[in-house]
């Protein structure tokens, strides 16, 4: 046992893929939309239900399962140097309206069963293994992504900017945290990690993009992870009858809202460069009615970069371009809030290195990617070294129904990550 039993023993290395299939279907039916789609939102009852269903998976496996404030959750299998900070791996179950059942599910089922891969081959961890399941990755909800590894890293205002977060029914974040029973919600710096208290974090996840699946690859090794951001706009203009207001008199906020979701694709267009990309997600007009001509309107714009300072000057241009539309159009911008405009992070060698060692011993071939998409590992980097491992997914779909991984694309990651989560319990 201990290091000499590892990694000599590889045909020891299964993966339950039946049961890890099972549970991946399992966990999907948990939704507020219907199958093949999956809708699984923030402190919702079905997310509640993915919560217990996920726990009690964590329990079963052998692992001391904790939940901090917020309901990260996280299962712990103790090493033989437990005093050693732990290695630790995970990901999300919250899936955005009308997804798939593999974002985020993968990384999390897969850690779990990647812990259970190493129990039955007799491997024993000398840090602890720790798997962990964060709250609200996707921003559906409260805008806010990575809300769980956000606080985790200790960001400082989101805590005083929670205090004011309401969802668009106008439930406040805390009251729904306290309805799928976290009542010490309240306690938010307890969430926050000391720099250090992970010896390494690794996120295992479906590629969300086309690359390996076309390069028939078996593995992604991410090296930088792409620096997102998000605006909230307002536009204010009077409103008034569809009919009886003549064009001159108008000020229509729709227009600007209109006007601006185009000047946000010239600008992304005009970087030069393309990995620069922009979506407008949210465009809503009020009061919404076709004989009305829209008094207000709320565009919700997501900017992203693999150079964070392209990304900066394209928000920068969005701005003057939204200054520029509310006065051309004689409406108020009432609000151009940038919600969140994170760094880019960088992988750390060691894992890296650990993950390409565990490609090449199990003999598949793999990949260095940047991955475009952004993920808790953004925010684990802050407290933690951190490296991401990828698997092919079906035309690289994700975000829609049709999201798609085979068992045995998935398995494979669950390899990698078990043998390199070994290496590195072994540092
Ligand atoms: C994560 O879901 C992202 O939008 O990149
Ligand atoms: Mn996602
Ligand atoms: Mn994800
Ligand atoms: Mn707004």
């Amino acid at each position: 046992i201990h290091e000499t039993h590892f990694p000599n023993s590889l045909s020891s290395l299964s993966v339950d893929t039946e049961n890890l299939q099972k549970q991946i279907d399992e966990l999907s039916s948990f939704s507020d939309s219907p199958a093949p789609s999956v809708t699984r939102i923030l402190y919702s009852e079905k997310d509640v239900s993915a919560r217990r269903y996920i726990k009690n998976l964590m329990a079963v496996a052998g692992l001391s399962v904790r939940e901090d404030a917020v309901g990260n959750i996280f299962g712990r299998w103790s090493g033989y140097e437990p005093e050693l900070p732990p290695v630790s791996t995970g990901s999300h179950t919250d899936a955005i309206p009308y997804s798939g059942k593999y974002d985020g599910v993968v990384g999390v089922l897969g850690a779990i069963e990647a812990i259970g891969v190493l129990k039955r081959s007799g491997f024993k961890p000398k840090r602890s293994l720790e798997v962990i399941m964060f709250t609200s990755e996707e921003p559906t909800r409260f805008g806010i992504s990575c809300l769980g590894s956000r606080l985790m890293a200790g960001s400082k205002g989101l805590a005083e900017q929670l205090k004011k977060t309401v969802d668009s029914e106008n439930v406040s974040f805390f009251d729904a945290a306290r309805s799928a029973g976290y009542a010490n919600v309240e306690e938010l710096s307890t969430v926050s990690l000391e720099k250090g208290s992970y010896s390494a974090f690794v996120e295992l996840h479906i590629e969300q993009g086309p690359i390996l699946e076309e390069a028939a690859t078996h593995i992604g090794i991410v090296t930088a992870i792409a620096a997102p951001a998000s605006i909230k706009v307002d536009f204010e203009g009077n409103g008034g009858h569809a009919g009886a207001v003549l064009m001159p008199q108008r000020n229509d906020a729709g227009l600007a809202a209109a006007e601006l979701a185009l000047a946000v694709e010239k600008h992304v267009l005009a970087s030069g460069s393309i990995d620069t990309v922009g979506t407008v997600g949210i465009l809503e007009l009020h009061p919404g009615a076709i004989n009305s001509i829209p008094s207000r309107s709320h565009l919700e714009i997501d900017t992203r970069d693999i150079d964070e300072k392209r990304r900066n000057t394209v928000i920068e241009k969005i701005h003057q371009s939204a200054l520029s539309i509310a006065s051309g159009r004689k409406v108020k911008l009432s609000e151009f809030r940038i919600v969140n405009q994170d760094p880019p992070a960088i992988s750390d060698e060691l894992i890296i290195k650990a993950a390409e060692s565990a490609s090449e011993v199990l003999k598949l071939s793999y990949k260095k990617m940047i991955s475009r998409a952004y993920h808790d590992s953004l925010f684990m980097a802050r407290v933690s070294p951190m490296g991401m491992i990828f698997i092919p997914c079906y035309k690289g779909y994700s975000h829609k129904p049709e999201e798609f991984a085979s068992m045995d694309n998935i398995a494979n990651g669950v390899k990698v990550l078990a043998l390199t989560l070994a290496k590195l319990s072994l540092v």
